[in-house]
């Protein structure tokens, strides 16, 4: 993750206009607060009001999760609980095709094609009988530095095409083994998507002037999907592949001018690194200005169908997508929560225009493909960290969405979805990251894994939702809507619980609430999802130094965390300078896949998981129960 991070960072084209929460800045004012938003007021801000009545889940001993806690590692390997096993399911190369090639360092485009991709992200296993299963996987990018012998240093054209083809979707059926899940290469489901797979665009924005390029006028066929980061999945059998960091794969030796549409996406004339645009011109941003608008949506892929077009769906909006927390509210509308994951960016809500018809799959098919999006704006009492929000519709002709303010168009709101958040208000937010719906209570939660630019730039101030100035360890918030309908435009939030680090700071927001002690200590909460008992994972993709404010925090990590007591527990370590991100189960919650990316980026010493001398490789890990029990339990 972190070459898209600096990216980010040293483009930093996030709008400057201040958008203050109004009720919030209005209670915080009152104190004084955003004059000196340092540090220490904000410890003692506060400490009027501990962080511990805040939070409203109290750590406490439930029965949810029944394993003994690991500590933290810094170990080359993967470590879970006593009475669990772990394994490596497949890794970055891995064949999956009968006839492809074995692993190699040297492979080509070809055999690269036909390969596992890299850095697997998010994932979603789809059973289809007792034995055979389908898992479609997320290979949201690469590491030059091991996926070419040079190290990126001598890109060729084949070298571009390898890049692309690491890229995108791996879908490979599984056999169930006497109890164990494994690859079958035989399978007829497996595929490949990448980077240059043909796909459709569709929903309101499709065939926008926007999204025509030379190579196709009419705007409606794309070619391909990168930079996937986490997912969702349908109650339809679909799965949803979402476009995060797209904007580091476009640039131009040209330098053209670029307006603002296009810097507050990030893009820019330089890319992060990648090169496409030197040997594929569909990259290069004089030759192709808007083939960046057919990036950073949400696409939808049916698995269990090789031949099947991909299609981006572009009611979701176009932002940095982290996942597509998709649910069916009581009334059948399709909602789904989309993060956008960059400093003092949004948190959107999709509700479909028609409804979910279980008795005939097919006519759910394109319910993705109508409906309304919105944005989070949060507010609170004065001081406390908690309160009502509501969503605002992106709709054109309302709120402001109008020619005046630079939108011709619905298909305009869509394609810049950023730009029409801050017209209505939406609240910036520390980076949000995966949302998921708490079965057993139709509670949302949110991760926002840290943010540098919380209380430091005018347009992301210190608020109670985004509490920390600097941010360096994240936090959770969860909601409610109201009624328990999705579709409501009303919700209550408060904060599950803010990470920090209680062995290096005692008190204030630096410890972390409640829940948070030197057992559990972890940074940046970035994959989060729900089993069918209602444990919360939480991954995480943060520091590893484990020095300085990190000390003591190891590597990334794994927790489980029980919603109502508050109690967070580590359940997995991870290897050396890897992210720990992605994960889905068996419906029978007997085994769990959690994904293991990048091990060992920017030439950190890792050899996971073949050890002696070889490269690090991303990998999945299947994980059961040594007495076949279900997971977490
Ligand atoms: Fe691909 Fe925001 O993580
Ligand atoms: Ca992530
Ligand atoms: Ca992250």
């Amino acid at each position: 993750m972190s070459r898209f991070d600096q990216q980010d960072q040293k483009l930093h084209p996030r709008h400057e206009e201040p958008a203050f929460n109004e009720i919030i800045s209005k209670g915080l004012s009152r104190r004084g607060f955003l004059k000196t938003a340092t540090a220490t007021s904000t410890v003692a801000f506060f400490a009027a009001n501990p962080v511990s009545q805040a939070i409203a889940a109290q750590a406490a001993k439930g029965n949810l999760m029944g394993f003994n806690p690991i500590p933290v590692s810094t170990a080359d390997t993967v470590v879970v609980p006593e009475g669990y096993q772990a394994d490596v399911l497949i890794s970055w190369g891995d064949p999956i095709f009968n006839n492809a090639p074995s692993f190699s360092q040297n492979a080509d485009s070809h055999a690269q094609a036909r390969q596992f991709g890299d850095n697997n992200d998010g994932m979603t296993f789809f059973q289809i009988s007792d034995d055979r299963a389908v898992l479609s996987v997320n290979n949201e990018y690469t590491n030059y530095e091991y996926l070419f012998p040079h190290q990126g240093k001598k890109m060729t054209a084949d070298d571009v095409k390898k890049a692309q083809a690491a890229h995108g979707v791996s879908i490979i059926e599984l056999s169930n083994m006497n109890g164990k899940w494994v690859l079958n290469k035989n399978g007829r489901l497996n595929r490949r998507i990448t980077a240059n797979t043909e796909m459709e665009m569709t929903g309101p924005a499709a065939g926008h002037t926007l999204l025509k390029t030379a190579a196709d006028p009419a705007g409606k066929l794309a070619l391909g999907t990168f930079n996937n980061c986490a997912n969702g999945e349908t109650p339809w059998g679909t799965y949803l592949t979402c476009e995060e960091n797209f904007n580091g794969y476009f640039g131009s030796d040209a330098n053209p001018a670029l307006d603002s549409n296009y810097k507050r996406y990030g893009i820019s004339h330089q890319d992060a690194g990648y090169q496409w645009h030197k040997f594929d011109s569909r990259f290069d941003l004089a030759k192709n200005p808007n083939e960046p608008h057919r990036f950073g949506w949400v696409v939808e892929i049916d698995p269990m169908n090789p031949n099947s077009k991909p299609k981006k769906r572009t009611a979701l909006g176009r932002f940095k997508h982290e996942n597509a927390a998709v649910t069916i509210n009581n009334d059948g509308h399709v909602v789904v929560y989309l993060g956008d994951d960059e400093r003092g960016e949004h948190l959107y809500r999709f509700v479909s225009k028609n409804k979910y018809n279980p008795s005939n799959p097919a006519a759910n098919r394109d319910l993705l493909e109508e409906g309304t999006l919105y944005v989070a704006k949060f507010s609170a009492r004065d001081g406390e960290l908690k309160g009502q929000g509501e969503w605002i519709e992106l709709t054109w002709g309302k709120n402001g969405l109008t020619p005046e303010n630079g939108f011709a168009d619905q298909g305009e709101v869509l394609i810049f979805a950023r730009k029409a958040a801050t017209q209505v208000g939406a609240t910036t937010m520390d980076r949000p990251e995966w949302v998921a719906v708490n079965p057993k209570t139709q509670q949302a939660f949110c991760t926002l894994t840290n943010n540098k630019n919380r209380g430091v730039k005018a347009n992301q101030p210190i608020d109670a939702v985004n509490p920390r100035e600097k941010n360096p360890y994240g936090h959770i918030v969860r909601w409610m809507p109201s009624g328990k309908d999705h579709t409501a435009n009303r919700f209550d939030w408060d904060l599950y619980l803010i990470a920090g680090n209680p062995a290096i700071h005692k008190n204030g927001l630096m410890a972390g609430s409640d829940n948070i002690n030197e057992d559990n200590m972890f940074n940046s909460p970035d994959g989060i999802g729900f089993d069918n008992a209602g444990r919360l994972w939480i991954q995480t993709d943060g520091k590893y130094s484990n020095k300085g404010d990190f000390a003591g925090m190891g590597n990334n990590q794994m927790l489980c965390g029980d919603p109502d007591t508050g109690e967070v527990r580590r359940f997995l370590t991870g290897p050396i300078a890897c992210e720990i991100t992605g994960l889905t189960f068996s419906p029978d919650q007997k085994t769990m896949f959690v994904g293991v990316q990048h091990p060992g980026e920017e030439l950190a010493p890792s050899h996971f998981p073949n050890g002696g001398n070889s490269i690090p490789r991303s990998s999945i890990i299947r994980i059961t129960r040594k007495d076949g029990g279900i997971i977490g339990a």
